[in-house]
């Protein structure tokens, strides 16, 4: 699972994300103990402020939090990398500022603490601010090339998703030196609203994280993938082997692990390296250039697709008990049960798929 990324030899392609749960050197060694092939300091920003309280939700799927950086001066980070760093661990520090010649200053003090790469955290939902440099471009080319022309250590930018054009950013992050984007930041959210006490769950806007943005993540590193040449990580909901794969197989070299390890601790990085080491394995798959991508090919646009008269059909496993789920969700009416057998009225059925994904059983399929 070795992975050449940013110019960095990965022992595997699990990266720790940036966020309090490397809020630290110890902490930091903690993600690298687990396993993972490189951690991301949390962000490191020249004003380390108190943190407010409280800063984070959670409402069973996703997660808004307020956290806003590090609260450790970033002088006091040559102690912590020095802790943090050891023989065969990568650690990538995070940072963030507004203008150029600031970001660069906070880089060129990582890169002196011992940080075998940078991460240019410019997309952070809270506050309007940095959301708007993510999507300008001029301000993204300015910011990285301030930053690559101070420093010898790879630079790679995180993208946001809300960029309205994600891939010029990523255009321009190359054209810029950069060695990478990674992709995605948190969205700007309101988690939720307590009827009773008409309190929001947080008391101001926040960035939301967890598996409900996976969908996003996912589009935006196709998206990139498909039109820059550029080293991509993918972030955004994973929480398992298979989520990082979907991000591989659609032009990921690597992947970063945020909510997930906040929820359920470091193990969850030992988890998904066994578990993707063990895929591999059984898959015979002896470098991830052979999978990386794969996934595009099938990803057209809607101009190419044509309309073909496909529609469902049903084999013959087993309905659940007094499940009506298909027949409740076709809104074309094609799905009928008689006799506790499933029928599909081809003349109804215009193949739009949905029953396939709501059947428990996979009972149900459209091949195409
Ligand atoms: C509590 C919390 C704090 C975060 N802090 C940072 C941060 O300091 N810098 C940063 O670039 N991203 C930060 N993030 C964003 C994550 O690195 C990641 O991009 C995002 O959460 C999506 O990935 P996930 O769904 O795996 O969490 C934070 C996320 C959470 C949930």
């Amino acid at each position: 699972m070795k992975t050449n990324f940013l110019g960095l030899k990965l022992k595997n392609p699990i990266i720790v994300a940036a966020g309090p749960w490397n809020r630290d050197g110890i902490n930091i060694r903690k993600g690298i103990a687990a396993g993972a092939g490189a951690v991301i300091t949390e962000t490191i920003v020249s004003d380390a402020l108190l943190d407010v309280r409280p800063r984070i939700a959670y409402n069973g799927t996703g997660a808004q939090n307020i956290r806003l950086y590090s609260d450790i001066q970033v002088e006091s980070w040559q102690r912590e990398m020095d802790i943090a760093k050891s023989k065969d661990s990568i650690v990538i520090a995070s940072v963030s500022a507004h203008t150029p010649s600031e970001l660069a200053y906070l880089a060129m003090k990582m890169e002196k603490f011992g940080a075998d790469a940078i991460e240019l955290s410019i997309s952070s939902p809270m506050g309007e601010s940095l959301e708007v440099v993510a999507s300008n471009a001029d301000r993204v080319y300015q910011m990285t090339k301030e930053v690559v022309e101070n420093i010898k250590i790879p630079v790679m930018v995180k993208l946001s998703q809300n960029a309205t054009n994600i891939s010029k950013v990523a255009k321009t992050v190359k054209k810029a030196g950069g060695s990478g984007v990674s992709a995605i930041n948190t969205i700007r959210c309101i988690l939720g609203v307590d009827i009773e006490t008409m309190k929001p769950m947080l008391p101001t806007y926040g960035g939301y994280s967890g598996v409900p943005i996976r969908p996003l993540g996912l589009a935006s590193v196709a998206t990139i993938a498909q039109t820059v040449d550029i080293p991509l990580c993918g972030i955004g909901g994973i929480e398992n082997y298979k989520n990082a794969l979907e991000y591989i197989s659609l032009g990921a070299s690597a992947v970063q692990i945020g909510t997930s390890v906040m929820l359920n601790g470091f193990d969850v990085i030992t988890k998904i390296v066994n578990d993707l080491e063990k895929w591999f394995d059984e898959n015979d798959i002896k470098d991830i250039k052979e999978i990386r991508g794969q996934a595009l090919k099938h990803l057209k646009s809607f101009e190419e697709i044509k309309i073909e008269p496909i529609t469902c059909h049903s084999d013959d496993k087993e309905c659940a008990e007094n499940c009506h789920l298909c027949m409740n969700s076709c809104i074309y009416g094609a799905i009928t049960r008689e006799e506790g057998i499933i029928k599909i009225d081809k003349e109804k059925c215009t193949g739009c798929g949905l029953c396939n994904f709501i059947c428990p059983v996979k009972k149900l399929r459209l091949d195409w």
